[in-house]
């Protein structure tokens, strides 16, 4: 059975493995996450054992990225599975702070985003998620002095502000991002994908099948407008709730009118009852 990775959850402890881990020279990857863990999030450990030789995981259910109506009460909590996940996966290191850690009493810093994080997608319905992931990525890049971080596409819009904060910020750490992982049906892996009940599960595929057709038609010179709208109203029939469908430049984020203008992301959010489901595809 392989080695539980050490576990550290307070910052003078976190402090020592760190030293430990950056003796001789060793260069240091984070993975970021909320716990939960599925093939997507190991996906991102094994690009970052490729990258560096050795691999934090941060598990950290972040509060001031949800709004008071979200699901901070419910989100997923796993965390015997997601250890031994990590643990098969030979990480060097778990970092699961608690919250008094992270936001200490008096604590009163945001980081505030603009750019990508004001690119009218995530931030048009969710408005407080960037600033409290800016801050709490800001944090754990400062706890864990990492060379590179690794994040996933699927938030692809949390990629380019984190890569733009790293930057803006000048961190000192790489921010690489790592192909979505799907089902075998295309859904894209998320840890809210447990919400769904067994009928949504099974029409929950058809934002991936949206877009993928969307992305051919695009490619064999339909007009983007008809494209989106036909996209659109495919996803409400699904019994969706759209949020956005929408084309947009994959670096800047910025409205597109044709694939010209690329290259080109499609990116879509939808809610299914109460889960909202997040997907994009490059064209
Ligand atoms: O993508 C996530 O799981 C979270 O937004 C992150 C990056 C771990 C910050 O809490």
């Amino acid at each position: 059975m392989p080695r539980a990775p050490a576990v550290a959850r307070t910052l003078p402890s976190l402090r020592r493995a760190l030293e430990s881990l950056r003796a001789r020279g060793a260069t240091v990857a984070l993975v970021p996450t909320m716990g939960a863990l599925h093939d997507g999030h190991l996906a991102l450990v094994h690009q970052a054992k490729r990258r560096a030789s050795k691999v934090i995981v941060s598990i950290f259910v972040n509060p001031t990225q949800f709004a008071p109506h979200e699901d901070f009460g419910s989100y997923p909590r796993t965390w015997k599975a997601d250890v031994a996940r990590l643990a098969e996966a030979r990480v060097d290191l778990v970092w699961n702070p608690g919250v008094g850690t992270m936001y200490p009493p008096g604590f009163a810093t945001r980081i505030l985003t603009e750019g990508p994080a004001a690119a009218g997608l995530e931030d048009r319905f969710r408005p407080h998620f960037f600033g409290g992931v800016a801050t709490v990525v800001g944090k754990l890049f400062a706890q864990c002095r990492p060379d590179i971080a690794l994040f996933g596409q699927k938030d692809y819009q949390q990629l380019k502000v984190v890569t733009r904060m790293a930057a803006d910020l000048d961190l000192g750490v790489k921010v690489v991002g790592v192909p979505i992982v799907r089902e075998r049906d295309g859904l894209a892996m998320s840890s809210r994908n447990v919400y769904l009940s067994s009928g949504q599960r099974a029409v929950a595929p058809t934002l991936h099948r949206v877009m993928k057709d969307a992305a051919r038609r695009l490619r064999n010179g339909e007009s983007l407008e008809t494209v989106i709208a036909d996209g659109a109203r495919t996803i409400g029939d699904a019994g969706f709730v759209l949020d956005y469908f929408e084309a947009r430049h994959a670096e800047t984020l910025a409205p597109v009118r044709s694939i010209k203008d690329g290259p080109v992301r499609l990116l879509v959010a939808a809610r299914i009852g109460t889960t909202r489901l997040i997907d994009n595809i490059g064209v």
